[in-house]
């Protein structure tokens, strides 16, 4: 398998939880009561597969491949989506801290947890769409299948150094799991976000960290 197309599959399970958590987001708007111990996970899965592994495979060895192949560093493509990673670390900090404030009886917090999920899930399905169409275009016009592989190896040894063994299975595992919210979401949600309907539909959610 190409590097850039790992990335593209991670991109497919992140797009679900976007849409797990846009639906949360619009059920509490509605005053809908929160599911903390599913909360807990998203943050975690957001934190964890998305960011640590996700954009650490991104900004620790597809970026620097690509820069020493003579895609610039600086104003262009990668600084955007470097740019754009920090933004949704900006995010994912305002939610943490107002999901705890939530959770030490801070109601009103739901508020800051409704804007800031809301600002990560627009920031990272317009991020995504970006790296699909442009970025990773340039990538495997720059890397040939040698270069590719060699990513794909370190993509690998990122994952145990940075998350561990046995991550992999959890987050899978973790996905599954909230299906029990995501059933709920209507057919078009997936066509609206361009998520792969039959990644999701098999019985697998096919990740790979
Ligand atoms: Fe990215
Ligand atoms: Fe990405």
């Amino acid at each position: 398998m190409k590097a850039t197309q790992q990335l593209k599959d991670e991109h497919e399970g992140i797009k679900i939880m976007l849409s797990i958590m846009e639906k949360i987001s619009n059920d509490l708007e509605k005053g809908k009561d929160m599911n903390m111990e599913h909360y807990a996970k998203i943050i975690e899965f957001i934190k964890g597969f998305a960011d640590k592994c996700h954009h650490g495979k991104e900004e620790d060895i597809l970026f620097p491949a690509m820069i020493n192949h003579g895609i610039p560093k600086e104003g262009g493509p990668i600084a955007v989506m470097l740019n754009e990673h920090q933004l949704g670390r900006g995010y994912i900090k305002s939610l943490s801290r107002a999901f705890e404030e939530f959770k030490d009886g801070n109601k009103l917090a739901i508020n800051n947890i409704i804007s800031s999920s809301m600002n990560y899930v627009e920031l990272l399905r317009n991020h995504i769409e970006k790296e699909n169409n442009v970025l990773f275009m340039l990538a495997d016009k720059a890397l040939n299948e040698t270069e590719q592989s060699k990513i794909f190896d370190a993509f690998e040894k990122l994952e145990v150094e940075k998350i561990g063994i046995g991550k992999h299975e959890e987050y899978h595992h973790l996905l599954k799991e909230l299906k029990k919210v995501f059933i709920y979401i209507k057919k078009e949600v997936y066509y609206e976000n361009k998520i792969d309907f039959n990644y999701f539909i098999g019985n697998d959610v096919c990740l790979t960290c």
